[in-house]
């Protein structure tokens, strides 16, 4: 029989229903293997697996698997010993081996690696770690055995504590949570917090946010009379309710029973994927018995995909809560289960439900290059094009391309079209015309004007602008905005002012004076850029940054439209301290919000259709006596001058 093309590349190409049915049929292979009954269902099958890096638990068991199938494996578990070592591509090697084989199991270093396989694979290849972006079979084996230990997944709240960057395990099984709705408390090794990438696909796929705590606080994590980092409330499920203004971290009023943790997901610092291998290493989580001796983690399992090095104690190992040799053990039946899946399925006439609907992929012309130095494009580049979706991230100034190989995000802030040779800077209007683009092939990528102006493009026009709020209704309206903040802050003399640079920054100091002019309190001014690679968050009176742990910091910019950028200042200052309360003033809602993010200050709601653009324009400096400010908000929309779209035929 041949087995039907259904690859697992990540664990979103399964569905609930499919992993629902792998734990079925899971249970059954473990109640034959424990019985000693003979399976031959997977006869006359070969498993090829093909390892570019070590493995113990996962080849063995899916090499175990296939054999107690009935089935037989034929490996190269060292691909330094194959032609690899000679210079083959990935794509020559699992064509060749399809031929010798009915399914592929890969392990790769490389971000991407398992699609680009799959792709070339004629026949169905899982995917068993590839780089740093998924392991899916893992984050099976990992379900399974909590659902056996807790009864469900639904509603349990799990602390993923370590290396949560790099940890493949980590990605696949945060994907797998949220679908599943469990509540995720991510407790990251400074550094090596959850990816952009992997936050984004729960926020927009799943409208799921998680709430953060630094190492230094897993201990009042597990405490019971300290942190309450799950202001992921019942009534507001996946919330992002740090901004319910003051409450977000509370501290667990006395009397009040402190939420229960379910489990403690710990992993190994992936020390062979940081740029500088030894980095890191001195203060990573050390996870013991201490943290387990609480009301509150009684009845806490303790997780870990294995290979452990010294985060987790040995001294856990008799605690019945520790489940980490139970989830290695699973390797075996939940890998029967797997391959039992793809026989079923081989049996069953009826097509597959697809997942998701694939979004149309492209290559821009000039060749955009992925990001991500690890991607596999940029090491197969002889035969591989890069080739982009458009982001689930709709960046509101940037068109955001997500790489189909790795899912690592680009932005970039000039498009055109490739007939015409004009070109334009990307704004939310143009996402029309892209997507036309994209489906004719004539979508162009440029970083810069130059880029653009050297490939040959000229620029397009704008179209008219219409004032909606002048100098003075700006001075108003922020007057208003000072005295919202200062009602809703207990303690304006523990207020840190952050500002999104760089209109968010230039607020953040006007509302500053006015704070100052009214309670006498200077509040701290920070400016974050969001886009900045090196050096995000300044001072804006210069010096060194604060500690904005304990402090209240209400964050500001001047437009909220998506949500995004705000997602990302809050990401960035969090990386820096954790602050008691943060809330959010904007001078305009424009309301078009795409994660869940809502601003708890408002200067003006002003709803807009997605083809107009509202521009901001503040003086860097305020007007004194002797000038008069140019300050205005203007919208306009580009519908018109795009009437003619400069799409010559
Ligand atoms: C994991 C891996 O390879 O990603 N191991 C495994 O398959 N159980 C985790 C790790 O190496 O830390």
């Amino acid at each position: 029989m041949r087995l039907p093309k259904h690859d697992l590349v990540s664990i979103e190409d399964f569905s609930q229903a499919e992993i629902e049915r792998i734990f079925v049929l899971a249970d059954q292979f473990s109640a034959a293997l424990e019985s000693g009954e003979k399976c031959t269902l997977a006869h006359g099958l070969i498993m090829a697996t093909l390892f570019y890096e070590p493995s113990t638990r996962t080849r063995l068991s899916f090499e175990s698997a296939m054999h107690r199938l009935g089935g037989s494996v034929i490996s190269s578990a060292d691909m330094h010993a194959s032609s690899a070592a000679k210079g083959e591509s990935l794509a020559d090697t699992v064509r060749v081996v399809s031929a010798y084989a009915d399914l592929i199991v890969l392990r790769h270093p490389r971000d991407g690696a398992a699609r680009v396989a799959a792709e070339y694979a004629a026949c169905p290849l899982f995917n068993a770690g590839d780089g740093s972006r998924e392991h899916p079979s893992q984050t099976l084996c990992d379900l399974y055995i909590l659902r056996k230990r807790k009864g469900r997944l639904k509603g349990l709240t799990i602390a993923i504590c370590g290396d949560l960057k790099f940890g493949r395990t980590v990605h696949s099984l945060i994907y797998a949570l949220a679908r599943f709705g469990a509540n995720i408390v991510a407790v990251p090794q400074a550094g090596m917090e959850v990816p952009e990438y992997v936050l984004e696909r729960i926020a927009v796929e799943r409208n799921y946010c998680f709430s953060t705590v630094s190492i230094s606080e897993l201990s009042s994590l597990a405490g019971d009379g300290g942190l309450d980092a799950l202001y992921l409330t019942p009534s507001a499920p996946h919330q992002m309710a740090l901004f319910t203004s003051d409450l977000p971290l509370a501290k667990i009023p006395s009397g009040e029973a402190p939420a229960a943790l379910d489990a403690f997901y710990v992993t190994r610092l992936q020390r062979e994927r940081l740029p500088d291998k030894g980095a890191g290493a001195e203060a990573y989580v050390h996870f013991d018995a201490r943290a387990l001796k609480t009301t509150r983690t009684q009845a806490a399992v303790v997780m870990h995909p294995l290979p452990r090095t010294d985060e987790l104690a040995y001294e856990l190992d008799a605690d019945p809560r520790a489940a980490y040799f139970e989830q290695a053990a699973a390797g075996v039946p939940v890998r029967m289960a797997l391959i039992a899946w793809l026989l079923e399925q081989a049996s069953q006439r009826a097509a597959r439900t697809p997942i998701a609907p694939e979004a149309p992929r492209f290559s821009p012309q000039p060749a955009v290059r992925c990001a991500n130095v690890n991607c596999i494009t940029r090491h197969e580049s002889a035969y591989l094009t890069p080739r982009f979706t458009l982001a689930r991230n709709p960046d509101r100034s940037r068109l955001m391309l997500r790489c189909d190989f790795c899912e690592r995000e680009l932005g970039a802030e000039f498009v055109g079209h490739v007939r015409t040779h004009r070109y334009y800077r990307f704004d939310d209007n143009l996402r029309g015309y892209v997507r036309q683009w994209i489906e004719e092939g004539s979508l162009a990528v440029f970083e810069t004007v130059k880029q653009a102006e050297e490939s040959g493009y000229e620029p397009y026009r704008r179209g008219p602008q219409r004032e909606i709020m002048n100098a003075a209704g700006i001075s108003r309206t922020l007057d208003d905005l000072a005295g919202q903040i200062i009602a809703g802050t207990a303690d304006p003399g523990n207020m840190v002012i952050a500002g999104i640079f760089s209109r968010g920054t230039i607020l953040a100091m006007r509302l500053r004076e006015l704070i100052e002019a009214r309670t006498s309190v200077r509040p701290p001014c920070i400016s974050i850029d969001v886009y900045s690679g090196s050096d995000p968050l300044r001072m804006v009176d210069g010096g060194d940054e604060i500690d904005i742990s304990g402090r209240t910091v209400v964050l500001i910019d001047d437009v909220i439209n998506t949500g995004w950028t705000v997602q990302r200042a809050m990401a960035l200052l969090w990386q820096r301290g954790r602050p008691a309360a943060a809330s959010l003033a904007v001078l305009i809602d424009r309301g078009h919000h795409a994660i869940p993010i809502r601003p708890n200050y408002v200067g003006k709601n002003i709803p807009t259709v997605r083809s107009e653009r509202v521009l901001v324009r503040l003086d860097s400096s305020p007007a004194d006596a002797h000038r008069k400010s140019s300050d205005r908000v203007v919208i306009y929309s580009i519908l018109d001058s795009m009437k003619e779209p400069a799409v010559a035929q």
